[in-house]
C-alpha cells in the first residue's frame, strides 16, 4: 500500500466538486486515510509548494492557492502514487487524456482542481507537511 497526499483545490471547492473528485478515487480503489478541509495561510502554502519557490507562476499560485478553503486527503492503494497521478491527468488540462478529473473539470494550468504527490519522496513530505500520524486512520 503506498499513501499520497491530494488536495481538492479551492477551484475544485468553488465548483462543489468535493463529492464527484472523492467518488472518482474511491470509485478507483483509493481508501481515504484522512481528511480535512481548510484555508490555508500564506505561509503554509508556500511552504507546501516551496520546490517551485524560483518559477515565474509561483505568486500566482500561491494566491490561487490560499483564495478559498481546499480539502486535504491522504489517500492509499496499491501504486498509489501513479495511480492517482494517471486519474488526475496532465497539469495542463489541453493534455490531459479524456476521462480524467482535469480533462472534465479544470480551466488552466494553475486551476487544475486537485493537486497530487509527484513522488515517493514528495508523498512523504506532503503527508507530514498536513497530517500527523495519530491523523491517518
Ligand atoms: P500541482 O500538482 O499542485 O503542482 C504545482 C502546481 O503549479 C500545479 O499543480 C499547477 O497548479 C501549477 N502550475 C504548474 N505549471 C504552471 C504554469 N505554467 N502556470 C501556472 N501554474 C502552473
Amino acid at each position: 500500500m503506498q499513501r499520497t497526499l491530494s488536495i481538492i483545490k479551492p477551484d475544485g471547492v468553488g465548483k462543489k466538486l468535493i463529492g464527484e473528485v472523492i467518488k472518482v478515487f474511491e470509485n478507483k480503489g483509493f481508501r481515504i486515510a484522512a481528511m480535512k478541509m481548510k484555508r490555508l495561510t500564506r505561509t503554509e502554502a508556500e511552504g507546501f509548494y516551496y520546490v517551485h519557490k524560483e518559477r515565474p507562476f509561483f505568486g500566482e499560485l500561491v494566491d490561487f492557492m490560499i483564495s478559498g478553503p481546499v480539502v486535504l486527503m491522504v489517500l492509499e492503494r496499491e501504486d498509489g502514487i501513479a495511480a492517482n497521478r494517471e486519474i488526475m491527468g496532465a497539469t495542463d488540462p489541453a493534455q490531459a487524456a479524456e476521462g480524467t478529473i482535469r480533462a472534465k473539470w479544470a480551466d488552466s494550468k494553475q486551476n487544475n482542481i486537485v493537486h497530487g504527490s509527484d513522488s515517493e519522496e514528495s508523498a512523504r513530505f506532503e503527508v507530514g507537511y498536513f497530517f500527523s500520524e495519530t491523523e491517518i486512520c
